[in-house]
């Protein structure tokens, strides 16, 4: 491994950082005590490089971001041109641009049908606050003022901007700042392991929808005006959803003249095999968020994606859609999104995430095996394993689950050249997401570090290593 910059250059980015960077959800005083984060300034294939030359296989995508990996600079660079030099920056407010309508026309023919309209942001938080305010201005037209509340999922991260935090259904992240802008009632999620159905799939969705109508019912039923859900919800580790969930969530907002939004802010654009993975479940939402995988994260965007009943009562007579962002539809991000569409189908991106999909699946439920590994869930290119005591599948204590999250893990994960997340938002867990060109070969070395990394920790913790 060659370093990229000489000493000099790391310790001075390591100073500036300290001095002048606030970093996002983040522990400062860190800093101050000497400890060097990662500086990355390299990129290629599903790695990525920091300054003292130090090689990462990026399994998270970058936070579910980089579906394309870091080898497609020059062909989005070509599409930046192209647009720079043409028309570099105009807005989606009361005009509009070509790589805006283009965008818009393409995301309406990869949606379910149905959902024609595209409403540009610049990110997840934004996408899920612009749905919010869309589902209001929805209800308001429709004669029904009342609907003032939400109802969303426990342990769900739906953005921490002040609008998109009363949605997210993580305690810690909210408590410091206030009530909510929105008032949410908080559903089940489809959180499986220690349900007290045991292997009744059956029951378990039939116990969780009805608690779901339970929460509409303690609000009011008349008083919510939108439910928000992932196809499979990340925070917390990966709960996939079962057969007939989303047709019970469909169910229930018809029942109660509620407007159904899938976040697809990480399970969009390929993560699951699908554009929208909410059309493999035969539902169709009224709204869906992206984000992230939208550009490949070759620029920032999101979207929010809207049916034509929600789009109707737009286009009467008097009525203003009461939302803008300056950067909504950026010009630039417009075409980095286009070229990104025009790679995943030429390079038959869905189809490759299918294809392997069954040989992570059956990778990543090999862990299971190991005594410090509860459960293994997720789907396509997007796992989760929860760590237990062993037999018994007992919760970790406190002391042994902040030390595997907060320091084991992650420094065994920088050793062995690996991106990967050690959370416990919920219950403490390791989750990988890698870029989806990984090829068969880079899925084995993502999960055979997870294994060794997970064998250690559970060594460290005193449990027999399963080997
Ligand atoms: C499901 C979901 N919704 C919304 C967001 C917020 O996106 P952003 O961080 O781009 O604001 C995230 C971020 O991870 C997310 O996972």
């Amino acid at each position: 491994m060659t370093a990229t910059v000489t000493v000099n250059q790391h310790d001075r980015y390591q100073v500036g950082v300290r001095d002048h960077l606030m970093l996002h959800f983040s522990q400062h005083a860190k800093l101050r005590d000497g400890v060097e984060i990662p500086v990355i300034d390299r990129a290629e294939g599903v790695y990525v490089f920091d300054t003292s030359g130090r090689r990462y296989l990026d399994a998270l995508s970058c936070l579910f971001c980089a579906q394309l990996g870091y080898s497609y600079g020059a062909e989005f660079a070509s599409a930046a041109t192209k647009q720079l030099t043409s028309m570099p920056f105009n807005t989606t407010w009361n005009t509009a641009h070509p790589a805006a309508i283009e965008l818009a026309e393409r995301l309406a023919d990869l949606a379910p049908a149905g959902i024609n309209r595209a409403f540009f942001t610049s990110g997840g938080s934004e996408s899920v606050e612009a749905a919010w305010k869309m589902v209001r201005q929805y209800h308001l037209a429709n004669g029904e003022p009342g609907r003032v509340k939400a109802v969303a999922r426990r342990t769900a991260y739906h953005g921490v901007t002040l609008g998109a935090l009363s949605f997210t259904g993580i305690p810690a992240f909210k408590e410091q700042f206030g009530p909510p802008a929105v008032e949410v009632g908080h559903a089940p999620n489809t959180n499986r392991f220690r349900a007290p159905d045991g292997d009744d799939l059956t029951a378990f969705t039939a116990r969780i929808l009805a608690e779901t109508e339970e929460t509409i019912l303690a609000a009011g039923p008349d008083t919510v005006g939108m439910l928000i859900a992932e196809p499979l919800q990340n925070a917390g580790g990966c709960f996939t959803a079962p057969d007939g969930y989303w047709p019970g969530l469909r169910a229930l907002a018809d029942k109660y003249g509620i407007l159904l939004v899938a976040d697809e802010v990480i399970t969009g654009f390929g993560r699951l095999g699908e554009y929208f993975a909410v059309s493999a479940t035969g539902t169709t939402p009224d709204l869906i968020t992206i984000a992230k995988g939208l550009t490949s994260s070759y620029a920032p965007m999101g979207a929010v994606m809207v049916s034509d009943r929600v789009a109707e009562p737009f286009f009467r007579a008097g009525q203003t859609l009461m939302h803008g962002i300056t950067f909504g539809g950026h010009p630039l991000s417009a075409a980095i999104a286009l070229q990104n569409i025009e790679i995943f189908e030429r390079d038959r991106i869905l189809d490759h995430v299918r294809v392997l999909t069954p040989h992570l699946k059956t990778r990543m439920h090999a862990l299971a095996e190991l005594p410090i590994v509860g459960d293994v869930r997720g789907d396509g290119f997007f796992f989760a394993a929860e760590l237990v005591t062993g037999a018994g599948n007992e919760r970790l204590g406190d002391a042994d689950r902040d030390f595997l999250v907060r320091q084991y893990i992650p420094s065994r994960f920088r050793e062995a050249g690996l991106i990967a997340r050690a959370d416990d938002r919920g219950e403490p867990l390791v989750q990988i997401a890698p870029p989806l060109v990984s090829t068969q070969a880079e899925l084995d070395t993502v999960v055979d570090a997870l294994h060794d990394v997970l064998v250690d920790a559970g060594d460290k913790i005193g449990l027999s290593d399963g080997r």
